[in-house]
């Protein structure tokens, strides 16, 4: 995701045959998350998921875009916990009742494919099951409404009223993104917002959601080591990301 900054103007225009290529980026994306899912569990360093999913990609023709991405040393994103996003795998071996997001970003072709999701790691609290879960149903709530002429706020929206109303908090730090041939493009996707505000979604448009949902306040703050972003009063945060195009009547998902 996407620091925050001000929104400018040029807006990519994605074409059928591009709209072919996410596809195939995406699809190679969500079958690395699920290609890795049998390695959550206790015990298992994130380096050793990182190193597996960076196989799998290249295995497939594809790169990882993280990986040298600002200084990014990585091939994913691995936030435990209280991370809320861009947790750096290391020698940290996962826990019974952790929660994990695993952030996958894929360079096939030339065209980008990025998604999330939130695991669980052995038996979680009721807690945790519940934030990943109404995490998930925050995207999705964002999701179901696309299509040309709907407004950015109307996704802020759908996303903050959905979390809000279930006693949970939405990140502002930090924002879905525009994507297709580079990584991240305009617009920011603000995952909070007032219905009818923000610029008007068109048909060949693609950017990612990527709802953080914490149990606590949403505040962050981004550990010394430039990257890690956590929640300031440690509470839970869960993520779930998609990569989507606006078409005619809606929407298409790549990242399935
Ligand atoms: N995949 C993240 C996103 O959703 C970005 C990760 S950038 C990294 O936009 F450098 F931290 F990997
Ligand atoms: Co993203
Ligand atoms: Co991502």
């Amino acid at each position: 995701m996407k620091t925050k900054t001000e929104e400018t103007s040029s807006i990519k225009i994605y074409s059928e045959d591009d709209f072919k290529g996410l596809k195939k980026a995406g699809s190679l994306a969500a079958r690395t998350l699920e290609y890795i899912e049998k390695l959550i569990k206790p015990g298992v360093k994130t380096n050793f998921i990182d190193e597996v999913a960076n196989k799998f990609l290249n295995d497939h023709g594809a790169f990882s875009a993280p990986l040298f991405y600002r200084g990014y040393t990585k091939s994913i994103c691995t936030s435990i916990n209280h991370v809320v996003c861009h947790g750096i795998p290391s020698d940290q071996t996962l826990k019974e009742g952790d929660i994990i997001n695993i952030d996958i970003t894929s360079i096939l072709n030339g065209y980008y494919g990025d998604t999330s999701k939130t695991f669980s790691v052995g038996n979680v609290s009721i807690e945790a099951k519940k934030l990943i879960q109404l995490t998930y149903e925050s995207m999705m709530e964002g999701i179901k409404i696309l299509k040309p002429g709907i407004t950015l706020g109307d996704i802020g929206f759908a996303i903050q009223s959905f979390a809000e109303s279930n006693n949970c908090s939405v990140v502002r730090d930090f924002c879905g993104h525009g994507v297709g041939k580079t990584f991240h493009e305009e617009p920011n996707i603000l995952h909070y917002g007032k219905k009818g505000e923000g610029l008007t979604i068109k048909k060949g448009m693609v950017f990612t959601i990527e709802p953080m949902i914490n149990l606590g306040e949403y505040h962050t703050k981004v550990l010394s080591d430039g990257w890690t972003a956590v929640t300031k009063d440690k509470s839970l945060s869960a993520q779930f990301e998609h990569t989507v195009g606006i078409i005619d009547n809606g929407y298409e998902i790549f990242t399935l």
